[in-house]
């Protein structure tokens, strides 16, 4: 299949290569922008600005919409730009992971965990020279947020694409042209999880527009006039959205996703009533993790950020040592935290993140710089394959991730996710799901377990790779713990 369509192929450079005895094709994977994010300071494993830099691009490769003229990912197009509710138009935004959904819930939290480290650890940002690229990343799917609120009729556009179509087609985003319908909540169909963590991407939005990607006030102030309107939506009608759209995300419930937007207002607008808001959904278990359904450790940090009480500092405490070994929780031997089988990377540098914010509070500075360093060391290639699960960086990474425009040649129509050989496109910044139980981990397309990226994903861990560049330079990260494998 892939021969008889070399000839369609026409702006792209070939490199025939020999797999199982088939002539096959790919792009070049060279770097697609003239990046030097590099950062090297006494003690560093590795180099985490030039990861830091390589993880801004993963976004830049999910856009969907009308590429703007100085798109850096230089394999990627224009995409569905039908997307639409009638005539009222919807391009924009990210797709979700190796897919074409866009999906505002985990895209949203992914942004709003951006921000935090943005905000966090802004010198980082400066430091590897990539605030500008940072700041024109994070815009994209901001400006698709505005999109989706329309205030004056109450209605939140939550979700394009429907996963079941979607998920049948492995094709380019630039070839699909499946039916994408637009999914809304409204007064009957309540998503205060949804519009809880819009409402946090728009509110440090608006500290980010204001304070760090200079004087863009005009965008910043939208920003937060959307974010009171929809904290108000999502208030007003109360409801997890997935109990009325059973397309969407499942979600476990709205307190957490409440409970940081309230945190995130506060610390925007200084309104009490934004605080006693979110101090009401504080709920006094140990979180399970942070991810794109639980928000609950980063609330609860957000809360300590905003009252400096000793609740929300035990609370974040607890969180962090549920996830340490020598608790319940599993480890790798080559020791990776192992929260579940699916995007163990993730779970891990999600955990990191929580300890180093934690840490830039702090909390257990020391101890939990170690221990997140042990995590993102392995993740960069500390581990038994010596391999970087993140796409791209040093010579041994996945080269098969689960992404349709990674593994899809957009000037070639038909694409088979079953093909051997590498992916003719550099998924540039990927974290991909990672190893199993037992470090095992075959880099294997149909993997979707193990070898799909999404945009929830990088979120933590381009958080994590801004403290440890901004550690560094204060002089206070600890030498790397010695490799277990
Ligand atoms: C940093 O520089 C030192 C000394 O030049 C070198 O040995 C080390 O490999 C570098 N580390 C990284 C991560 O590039
Ligand atoms: C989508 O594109 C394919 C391939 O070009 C075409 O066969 C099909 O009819 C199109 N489907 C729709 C819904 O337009
Ligand atoms: C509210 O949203 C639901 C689910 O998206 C939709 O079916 C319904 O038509 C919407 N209601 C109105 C009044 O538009
Ligand atoms: C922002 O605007 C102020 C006043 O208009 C101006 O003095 C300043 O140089 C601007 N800063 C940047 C970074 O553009
Ligand atoms: C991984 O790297 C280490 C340290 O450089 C080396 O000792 C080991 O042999 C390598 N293992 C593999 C499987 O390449």
């Amino acid at each position: 299949m892939w021969v008889s369509l070399l000839t369609t192929c026409l702006g792209c450079l070939l490199i025939v290569t020999s797999a199982r005895g088939d002539e096959r094709m790919t792009t070049t994977t060279m770097a697609p922008y003239d990046m030097d994010a590099s950062y090297n300071n006494s003690g560093m494993r590795y180099d985490y600005g030039e990861a830091l830099g390589l993880s801004i691009l993963f976004y830049d490769a999910q856009r969907s919409g009308k590429l703007p003229d100085d798109n850096p990912i230089q394999w990627r197009g224009d995409s569905v730009l039908y997307d639409a509710d009638g005539d009222y138009e919807l391009t924009g935004g990210w797709f979700d992971a190796g897919d074409h959904v866009k999906f505002n819930f985990p895209m949203s939290y992914s942004v709003w965990v951006l921000n935090w480290g943005f905000l966090t650890f802004s010198e980082a940002y400066e430091t590897t020279g990539q605030t500008e690229m940072m700041c024109d990343m994070i815009r994209w799917p901001l400006e698709y947020f505005l999109k989706c609120w329309r205030p004056e009729l109450e209605i939140l556009y939550t979700q394009i694409g429907d996963p079941a179509l979607d998920h049948n087609t492995w094709a380019s985003p630039e070839n699909i042209n499946m039916s994408r319908p637009a999914y809304q909540s409204n007064a009957t169909c309540p998503g205060s999880d949804v519009a809880g963590d819009m409402t946090s991407a728009l509110a440090s939005g608006y500290l980010v527009f204001s304070e760090l990607c200079g004087n863009e006030t005009e965008f910043a102030d939208a920003l937060l006039e959307a974010a009171k309107t929809l904290y108000k939506f999502g208030m007003d009608y109360k409801g997890v959205h997935s109990d009325c759209i059973e397309e969407a995300y499942t979600s476990s419930g709205y307190r957490d996703e409440m409970s940081a937007a309230g945190a995130w207002m506060y610390k925007v607008t200084g309104e009490q009533q934004y605080l006693d808001d979110a101090e009401g959904f504080y709920d006094a278990w140990v979180p399970w993790s942070l991810d794109w359904d639980g928000k609950a450790p980063a609330a609860n940090l957000l809360l300590y950020e905003a009252t400096g009480k000793n609740l929300y500092r035990e609370a974040t405490k607890a969180f962090i040592a549920s996830a340490m070994p020598d608790n319940i929780i599993d480890y790798t031997p080559c020791g990776l935290m192992f929260r579940n089988n699916w995007g163990t990377t993730r779970h891990a540098s999600n955990e990191a993140f929580i300890a180093l914010v934690a840490a830039a509070n702090g909390i257990n500075q020391e101890e939990y710089m170690e221990w997140a360093l042990s995590q993102i060391n392995y993740i960069l290639g500390d581990n038994n394959h010596n391999i970087s699960y993140q796409v791209g960086f040093g010579d041994n990474y996945p080269k098969h991730v689960h992404h349709r425009g990674s593994s899809c040649i957009k000037e070639v129509l038909e694409c088979d996710i079953n093909y051997d050989g590498e992916n003719p496109n550099l998924l540039i910044g990927a974290l991909a799901g990672g190893p199993g139980e037992d470090d095992d981990y075959v880099d294997d397309r149909t993997d979707y377990v193990h070898n799909e990226v999404a945009t929830d994903y990088n979120a933590g861990f381009q958080g994590c790779l801004a403290a440890l560049v901004q550690f560094s330079e204060e002089g206070v990260l600890p030498e790397s713990p010695e490799r277990v494998c």
